[in-house]
């Protein structure tokens, strides 16, 4: 019988060496490297069930936390015996942990365990890889991965695999820590879709990320945003169809050439709209439509100013404002881009870079300020939008573009009964999916009808994702850049 295991540390991968702690057994050591135990295939080590939770930055339970807590069951199969072995059923040891794919570390932790203990009986099966790939939800997916960085180069696993292209990264930092690179394919989760991928819409978040954001895994994929043609649908899914055009939003997992989500955040591409239009769609419009009427409250006769209205958010707000009947001020960073915005209904564009918003705001206003301003550019820009405001004014904070200091001095609030929000889409997509499904599925309606516009400033293919991520750090774009797989 294997023992029990009550606690496991993760595996250090990038060591390819890995440590297992036993509660019971003293405190850390290295185990085996995985090279050492050779394999005939003869047991295998099969998720069973795996339970996540997610963890805001406390620790707390947080829908939208970037944590993940992993309570794994495995068993150990061997192929002579009947029956399976469980030997990680412990709801105590969960581990809190940045990354789901950690969750197969664990399983490799528990392997080794057993193999430590019934070195004969049980060897290294690589089939494991194709069992984690079974497994339920995107933890199946992380899983392969993860086992596939762990093994695959030395083991020759990855070749047994279905892999795909995708844009990822080993750390986080400037555009050239993108690499083009063989990855397993998604996993479909019941209640999921694949989709093979035929646009992608960089983010202003994915290139936050790519800077210096969190990592799912090692490598990590990044992305919010795609559009393409449903592959696969998990056997929970009834209305959507292999074949079906889709775009889709997800956490992480835009940039490659398939993209495993819940089928709750895709939406039909209607007939009109292409894939590199579509992709831009549920990120962008669904904020930008947030920001103004969700929390921002707009009504016709307003007056809203949009930061950085060339760009994704920036671009939808303006269209979304100005069909809405408000009067519309917007910053942009060039000429050429002012000239092209007012083509969106901007009615008053601001050369930030030339004059002091602030002050162009009140003397456009004559003194009186905006009924609301949409920013972000975060940082001291954040700041200087409060003095935009007139009595009873709405600021939206939803973004920090800028990656300037986010520190903030309320003072300018109180005078005039003004509010100050912070919006989070992902958060509304969560909590509020048949609201944001209706608002997404009209807002890709009138798109295709013609009556808003998505701009594609400029495609370039995936293998070139630094050089498209270093292009819209240079600001030069106006609208989305767009990867095509
Ligand atoms: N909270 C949410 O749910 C949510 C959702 C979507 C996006 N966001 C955030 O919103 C921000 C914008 O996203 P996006 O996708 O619209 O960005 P984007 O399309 O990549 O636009 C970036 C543009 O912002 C302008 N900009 C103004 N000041 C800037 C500065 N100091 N540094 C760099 N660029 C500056 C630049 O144009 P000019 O040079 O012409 O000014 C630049 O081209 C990001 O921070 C993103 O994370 C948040």
């Amino acid at each position: 019988m294997p023992p029990e295991c009550s606690d496991f540390a993760l595996a250090d991968s990038l060591d390819r060496r890995l440590l297992v702690s036993g509660s019971e057994r003293g405190p850390l050591r290295p185990a085996r490297e995985p090279g050492a135990v050779g394999g005939d295939g003869r047991a295998h080590v099969d998720l069973v069930h795996v339970e996540r939770e997610r963890r805001g930055p406390r620790g707390k339970r947080d829908p939208v936390g970037a944590a993940v807590r992993v309570a794994l069951e495995v068993a150990v199969v061997h192929e002579h015996a009947p029956q399976r072995h469980v030997v990680g059923l412990d709801r105590r040891s969960d581990v809190a942990l940045p990354g789901l794919e950690l969750g197969v570390d664990l399983a490799l932790a528990v392997h080794a365990r057993a193999v430590e203990h019934e070195a004969d009986a049980l060897e290294q099966d690589l089939a494991v890889g194709a069992r984690a790939r079974e497994a339920p939800g995107p933890v199946g997916a992380d899983a392969a991965q993860a086992l596939h960085e762990f093994l695959g180069a030395d083991h020759g696993v990855g070749a047994r695999m279905p892999l795909m292209k995708a844009a990822v990264y080993y750390q986080t930092g400037k555009p050239e820590v993108l690499r083009y690179e063989d990855v397993p394919d998604p996993v479909c989760a019941p209640n999921g879709v694949v989709i093979d991928v035929r646009a992608i819409a960089i983010e202003g978040g994915d290139v936050l990320n790519r800077a210096g954001g969190m990592m799912a895994a090692k490598p990590h994929i990044v992305g919010y945003n795609c559009a393409g043609v449903i592959r696969k649908v998990g056997a929970q899914v009834t209305d959507r169809k292999a074949g079906d055009r889709v775009c889709a939003l997800m956490m992480h997992g835009s940039h490659a050439e398939r993209a495993a989500v819940p089928v709750a955040a895709t939406w039909l591409v209607p007939e009109g709209l292409s894939f590199a239009q579509a992709a831009c769609v549920p990120v962008a419009w669904g904020t930008a439509h947030d920001c103004l009427f969700e929390f921002g409250r707009l009504k016709a006769g307003e007056c809203v100013l949009v930061q950085a209205g060339g760009s994704g958010v920036g671009l939808a707000c303006v269209q979304l404002a100005k069909r809405a009947g408000a009067v519309v001020y917007s910053t942009i960073g060039s000429k050429d881009k002012l000239e092209r915005l007012k083509e969106f209904g901007c009615d008053h564009g601001i050369l930030y870079r030339e004059v002091d918003f602030a002050d162009a705001i009140r003397e456009l206003t004559k003194g009186k300020g905006v009924d609301l301003v949409v920013d972000a550019v975060g940082g001291d820009t954040l700041q200087r939008s409060l003095l935009c405001l007139g009595y009873r004014g709405r600021a939206i904070t939803v973004g920090n573009v800028s990656r300037g200091d986010m520190k903030l001095d309320p003072a300018p609030l109180a005078p005039g009964n003004r509010s100050l929000t912070g919006v989070f889409f992902g958060a509304e997509v969560a909590f509020q999916s048949a609201r944001v499904r209706a608002m997404l599925d009209g807002i890709l309606r009138d798109l295709a009808r013609g009556e808003l516009r998505t701009v594609v400033d400029r495609e370039f293919p995936l293998r070139e994702a630094a050089a498209a991520h270093a292009y819209i750090e240079s600001r030069a774009a106006f609208g989305r850049v767009v990867l095509i797989p």
